[in-house]
């Protein structure tokens, strides 16, 4: 059993290829292992939301990782604003932090060229809450994409240097978890070969049907085949990706026989596709709206994972005073 922590970006709604993707592992991770889910409201500041649109998105978010299957009660699930603490060992952390380390950071450099008129200095010690975050539990696995490891290892620079500097052997060092060969990886719309939010070529879970139809309708092909069993374009190669995740084996084998003898019909395949998808999304998506009307609910599950993450995160604070010689007279 582990401490596997990870953290949602509070901006944006989950996707059919985070669904097929992160969330199944997620919700597997949580029978085995001690997990902390939390919805990292801290780190949307850095951009400037409005008070409504911070509100509004965080709880989008906790609507949508409950309609996914992450149970309140197997993991720990939280807000990060709810956890002094985490802001407290982000205080502390800073002190061993240096200017150098944090303007060389790819994901500060990028932010910083989005956006010119507002680098922030919470953009620029944005890994070192992140590295809070992580160590607050002190986890050891951490599921993050491609462009968090430098983040990542940047908490373990973070750590070992406490370490160091205070002759213990206190954080342990966080690693990466990515699910390999289990997981699901689910093409864009566009030919492009990951479905992403920033990419723009995703269905999201709370579409509705006709958003769905919509998108589908407007996804990438060729001109078609020509001849007999010839090898499929990208864009179409995707689609039937897509389609073997959520349809049945005989309608892809009703297609792909279509397209190897050049009688297929883009148009009816890929309405059969948005069909099955929307089959897929139509009972997420009802669920996400039921949870948004049940606020009481909602609350319940905040403030219960707000507790169980301050008993973790209470512990560590407690002890990193020692630590430092934040002692009692
Ligand atoms: N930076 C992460 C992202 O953009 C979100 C995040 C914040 C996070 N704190 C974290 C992820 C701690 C893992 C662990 O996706």
């Amino acid at each position: 059993m582990e401490i596997v922590l990870s953290g949602i970006r509070s901006t944006g709604n989950l996707h059919l290829g985070n669904y097929f993707g992160a969330m199944q592992n997620f919700v597997k991770m949580q029978e085995e292992n001690k997990c902390f889910f939390f919805i990292a409201d801290y780190h949307s500041l850095t951009t400037h939301p409005t008070p409504e649109n911070l509100l509004e998105s965080t709880k989008q978010v906790l609507v949508e990782y409950l309609a996914v299957g992450i149970d309140p009660e197997k993991c720990t699930l939280y807000r990060q604003s709810d956890i002094p603490e985490i802001t407290e060992l982000y205080l502390l952390l800073n002190m061993n932090v240096y200017l150098g380390e944090l303007e060389r950071c790819t994901t500060f450099k990028d932010k910083a060229r989005q956006q010119p008129n507002n680098i922030n200095a919470g953009l620029l010690t944005y890994p070192v809450l992140m590295a809070a975050d992580i160590l607050i539990h002190r986890a050891l696995k951490v599921p993050v994409g491609k462009d968090q490891e430098q983040h990542l290892e940047m908490t373990r620079n973070f750590a070992t240097r406490f370490n160091r500097l205070y002759k213990v052997d206190y954080f342990p060092e966080p690693t990466a978890y990515n699910f390999g060969k289990d997981l699901i990886k689910i093409p864009g719309l566009d030919g492009s070969g990951k479905m992403g939010k920033s990419e723009g070529n995703a269905i999201n879970l709370a579409d509705e049907p006709e958003v769905i139809r919509k998108k589908v309708m407007k996804a990438v092909t060729d001109s078609g085949p020509t001849s007999p069993n010839q090898e499929m374009a990208d864009s179409i190669k995707n689609l039937f990706t897509i389609l073997k995740v959520v349809s049945t084996p005989e309608t892809v084998n009703y297609f792909n026989e279509k397209y190897n003898d050049c009688s297929i019909r883009y148009g009816d395949f890929k309405k059969q596709l948005a069909e099955d998808i929307i089959s897929v999304t139509t009972p997420i998506r009802e669920k996400i709206i039921e949870l948004k009307s049940n606020n009481e609910y909602l609350r319940k599950v905040i403030s219960m994972g707000a507790e169980k993450a301050r008993e973790s995160a209470s512990k560590t604070i407690k002890e990193v005073r020692e630590i430092i010689g934040f002692k009692s007279f």
